[in-house]
């Protein structure tokens, strides 16, 4: 049977506005982020669910773009790496601390790893080592070893957003 491709009327909030727009039932969620919002701080790595490149944060739990269809969306709040800033509108406090210990190489996974990251903590403000390496087991980075990545993620809990 031929697969459906009518337009669906999307209507959610993101990054804190509200939105509504047409587009194809067919258009999966990392598309309409990246192509049809042009927000292209979310990054494609595997597309298939393994790398976390392509995490947002939905109804603030996070989850991988490239595996949703953009309509299941619909209703709900979406947030993108560009809508996690500190309280003053200026860097997170998980930015800081990643630029600060050097947890950025080429920075192709720094997204997904903070949108990972600020769910974690959101969860839980006070997450031991453990719980955060868990938290990011979905993460991959060539880079960095990890290391740096984890010292960011527990120097950010001390910071108040
Ligand atoms: S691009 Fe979605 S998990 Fe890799
Ligand atoms: S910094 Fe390059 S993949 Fe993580």
């Amino acid at each position: 049977m031929k697969q459906s491709t009518s337009p669906f009327v999307l209507k959610c909030r993101v990054n804190g506005v509200s939105m509504e727009r047409e587009l194809p039932s067919s258009r999966s969620l990392l598309e309409f982020i990246r192509e049809d919002l042009g927000l292209k701080g979310t990054k494609e790595g595997c597309g298939e669910g393994e790398c976390g490149a392509c995490l947002v944060l939905l109804d603030g739990r996070a989850v991988n773009s490239c595996l949703m269809m953009a309509v299941q969306v619909h209703g709900k709040e979406l947030v993108t790496i560009e809508g996690i800033k500190g309280r003053d509108g200026g860097l997170h406090p998980l930015q800081k601390t990643f630029m600060a210990e050097g947890a950025v190489q080429c920075g192709f996974c720094t997204p997904g790893l903070i949108v990972a990251s600020e769910a974690l903590l959101r969860r839980r403000p006070k997450a031991t080592l453990e719980e955060i390496k868990l938290g990011l087991t979905g993460n991959l980075c060539r880079c960095t070893g990890y290391e740096k990545v984890l010292s960011a993620v527990g120097k950010a809990r001390k910071i108040k957003k």
